[in-house]
């Protein structure tokens, strides 16, 4: 019955769901114990946004109260102005003192098997210690650590340590090679790094302390490494440099268990989380402590209604954002359950994630929707192999959803049962920002529907302009919110124009949308030189200047092209040095070149061959038309080209490419 009210019955056609264009408003038994319920929150947080934030930051403990909520000196904001608190301290200590103290903080399995279960006071205990041994290590408030681990609980220990001592963390991505991770400790002067010997991937071991010490040859800040032995190699065949590395477990051995925390003013840098932008260089998004942590507290209690009982699994890594805000800050803040899984979804079977659901009772699933793309190639009869009646709530993020993979996902991972929230979001926003309200929102596939209470968003014009219903244009935040990045580390200037100038005082996100008649956001995707590959952001910039490194290369161009199941692929066009021939070989050699110099993450699809690129007569690369050719589209007007001959040699490649 309440199936059927909700979005139609489970066994309906997709093409019919899609087709009637279906509204999926909260199911009846969710809506009922939904933590929020009450469709009144968006006014009320509109008449009183700084009084709706307020309230979420009284929930939490501070040792001092703030005396402003708000200081905003357009682009500069500070939140909770005055106040004093520790995140480390509201993620453990606040939970210490009630029945929380022996509840599951982290349930983690690791790629071969292993699990291992960490209570609230467990966690905490190993945070104080290692947080000692940061300290012995010489790390001192305000000092950056940067974390190059894998997915395990050690990871989530040292950033919470760092926290605890008001270190700021610069966690690299452990998916990033050698040259990606010592550019991101060069840029943070990095005291200590925190990295493993290995990590399981596919049943392979991905050597993170060979690529440390890679990158750590050109990372003269950098004093001492501790080493977490994952286990992958024997300790022995691990080089350790002496008087500068040392193994995680010796590093906590004569650690004191007591660690007060650090009484971290509202605006004091909780962390640096490093993201591509439009130049080559990485941006170094600043969070601070007060605003941050109240942001991610808000979203995590009402987008995903947590719950005593819950068994919340965020797929997402903790080299991302979503890592730090949804694996670990935001479930620790509310004294929720978060499961960390270290490795492949394939690995031993295609069914590795249905059973880690079925077998942890998972209730709330948050992850991409590439992945999603890919267990729909898969096919259904992995998930349909185990019993995913625990989950209740289903959430994705870092790219558009497409109606299908969302109709899909609702059906065949939740059932039927579960609201299903599409959230957007960014590094740069620390938080969610555009989502439904699992226990108040009428659905539609393919949209993030609405602000959260308190935020303000709007599609507008080159003018800056918001555009009518149906309309494209920018996707702009009108009012600043707590969770917001405050600076770009060590630059400033690039902070206010990046985001702040082409609409002034108004935060520019980079993305495109329109909205519709209801209101509900779509959201289109980067109108910027950044791709989005499986839900990792890339910078086209840092791929090209990467590309021209090689020997072979006189010029490159990098441009997204769409793909089935990662949303965008890398379609590199290269232009070769006069005594350097084409060929298949070269093509794989230069994709593996990018692959090595970044991440298997970047590694470019494509890699075409062209004498010349096209150019404006006044020498600017005409990425659109490579978008258009790699794409397939008919072509516009080339007449502002400098050489249209160019254009039609490359059509003629893709389309024996995509022949063949
Ligand atoms: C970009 C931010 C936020 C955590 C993961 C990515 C895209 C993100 C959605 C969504 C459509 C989305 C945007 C955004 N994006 N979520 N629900 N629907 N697009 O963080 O690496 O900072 O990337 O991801 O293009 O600008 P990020």
């Amino acid at each position: 019955m309440e199936r059927e009210k909700m979005g139609g019955p489970v066994e309906a056609p997709l093409e019919a769901i899609l087709e009637e264009e279906r509204v999926f408003p909260p199911p009846p038994q969710f809506r009922e114990q939904a933590n929020v319920r009450d469709p009144q929150v968006y006014q009320e947080a509109e008449r009183d946004p700084e009084g709706f934030w307020e309230r979420w930051a009284r929930e939490l403990t501070w040792f001092q109260p703030w005396e402003k909520v708000l200081e905003w000196d357009p682009p500069w904001a500070k939140w909770f102005v005055g106040g004093k608190t520790n995140l480390a301290y509201n993620c453990l200590d606040r939970h210490l003192m009630g029945p929380r103290r022996n509840k599951a903080a982290i349930i983690w399995e690791g790629e071969p098997g292993e699990v291992r279960i960490l209570t609230y006071w467990e966690l905490y205990r190993q945070v104080c210690r290692f947080a000692n041994a940061l300290k012995a290590l010489g790390v001192r408030k305000g000092d950056r650590v940067t974390i190059y681990m894998p997915m395990v609980p050690e990871a989530a220990v040292a950033m919470l340590a760092c926290a605890r001592i008001g270190a700021v963390h610069s966690v690299v991505f452990a998916g990033f090679t050698a040259d990606a991770l010592r550019d991101r400790i060069q840029d943070a002067q990095a005291k200590v790094l925190v990295t493993a010997e290995g990590l399981w991937r596919r049943g392979n071991i991905l050597p993170l302390k060979e690529y440390a010490d890679q990158a750590l040859e050109a990372c003269p800040t950098v004093e001492k490494v501790v080493v977490f032995h994952r286990g992958c190699k024997e300790k022995e065949q691990v080089p350790m440099r002496r008087g500068r590395d040392i193994w995680w477990d010796e590093a906590i051995a004569s650690a004191a268990l007591q660690c007060p925390p650090e009484e971290m003013d509202a605006e004091d840098m909780l962390y640096i989380l490093y993201t591509s932008g439009t130049t080559g260089k990485p941006k170094g998004v600043v969070h601070t402590t007060g605003g941050y942590m109240v942001g991610i507290y808000a979203t995590t209690q009402w987008v995903f209604d947590i719950k005593e009982g819950d068994t919340y699994w965020c797929t997402a890594d903790i080299g991302w954002v979503t890592g730090h805000s949804y694996v670990i800050y935001g479930p620790l803040l509310c004294g929720a359950t978060t499961l960390m899984y270290e490795g492949a979804p394939d690995w031993p079977q295609r069914d590795r994630w249905w059973s880690i659901i079925e077998r942890h009772g998972v209730t709330i699933l948050y992850t991409a929707p590439t992945a999603i793309r890919t267990f729909m190639r898969w096919g259904e009869e992995w998930p349909g192999r185990h019993d995913l009646s625990s989950l209740r709530l289903l959430g994705t993020v870092g790219e558009p959803i497409n109606p299908e993979a969302w109709v899909w996902y609702w059906r065949h991972i939740g059932g039927g049962r579960c609201p299903v929230v599409d959230t957007w979001w960014q590094t740069e926003t620390g938080m969610i920002m555009i989502t439904p309200l699992p226990g108040i929102t009428h659905c539609k596939p393919g949209s993030a529907t609405l602000p959260f209470p308190g935020v303000r968003a709007e599609v507008v014009d080159e003018r800056g302009q918001p555009v009518p219903p149906g309309a494209g244009g920018y996707l702009v935040l009108t009012r600043p919110w707590p969770a917001m990045l405050r600076v770009l580390y060590g630059d400033p200037e690039r902070y206010k124009v990046q985001y702040w100038s082409r609409f002034p005082g108004v935060y520019f996100t980079g993305d495109g949308a329109r909205r519709d008649q209801d209101g509900y956001f779509w959201i289109v995707g980067r109108i910027d030189d950044v791709v989005n590959v499986s839900g990792h952001r890339i910078g086209t910039m840092e791929v090209e200047s990467i590309l021209v490194e090689h020997p072979a290369v006189a010029e490159a161009a990098v441009v997204g092209r769409s793909h089935e199941v990662k949303g965008q692929a890398l379609w590199a066009f290269v232009t070769l040095r006069d005594d350097v021939v084409a060929g298949p070989s070269l093509e794989e050699e230069l994709r593996e070149h990018v692959s090595k110099r970044i991440g298997a993450f970047a590694r470019p699809d494509r890699v075409i061959f062209t004498p010349e690129l096209p150019k404006t007569r006044s020498g600017k690369i005409m990425r659109r038309l490579l978008r258009d050719i790699a794409e397939g589209r008919a072509l516009g007007d080339v007449t502002t080209l400098q050489d249209p001959e160019v254009v039609r040699s490359l059509k003629e490649q893709y389309e024996h490419i995509e022949g063949g």
